[in-house]
């Protein structure tokens, strides 16, 4: 088995053993298990379906069913583009393609090197200096495609 497996393995073992086993119990320990991982693997779903005695495709379709699930890990930075009103009116669908194609990535997805993952929002509060995207914790304002692919370059330098 290999070490990344294994150390899944037993963290899933930590979560589930809170747990009675009712079906009921699907959504919290999903939550737990993505709190943990920081998305939901696979063969951990699969695990929860076999521990709960309720078929896989129950446990694929709950957790797809709701936006908070994911289903790839995190990237180490985190962007997230805007698409509330006041950015989507200045651009932010463009936002959105440069950072497609900067990293070749899709909304929802994490780069292969595990660096970016790229996620749209529908508000981040600052709606004056639209558009705006947020780097991890830092918000970046009125931004153009240039500007972002240069924020993601520079960003990218900082390892
Ligand atoms: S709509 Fe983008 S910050 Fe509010």
């Amino acid at each position: 088995m290999k070490e990344e497996t294994k150390i899944v393995n037993s963290q899933l073992d930590g979560i589930l053993e809170r747990y009675s086993g009712h079906a009921m119990e699907l959504i919290p320990i999903l939550q737990q298990i993505q709190g943990v991982l920081g998305y939901l693997p696979e063969a951990a779903m699969q695990r929860v379906a076999r521990f709960l005695k309720i078929p896989e495709s129950s446990v694929f379709g709950v957790a797809t069913f709701y936006e908070q699930f994911r289903f790839t890990p995190m990237g180490r930075k985190k962007i997230t583009v805007c698409r509330g009103t006041a950015c989507h009116v200045r651009g932010a669908q463009q936002l959105i393609e440069t950072v497609e194609k900067t990293l070749g990535i899709e909304e929802g997805e994490t780069t292969e090197d595990q660096e970016y993952t790229l996620e749209t929002a529908a508000c981040i509060g600052c709606c004056a200096l639209a558009p705006c995207v947020m780097i991890n914790d830092e918000v970046e304002a009125k931004l153009t495609p240039k500007k972002l692919k240069g924020f993601i370059e520079r960003k990218g330098d900082e390892k």
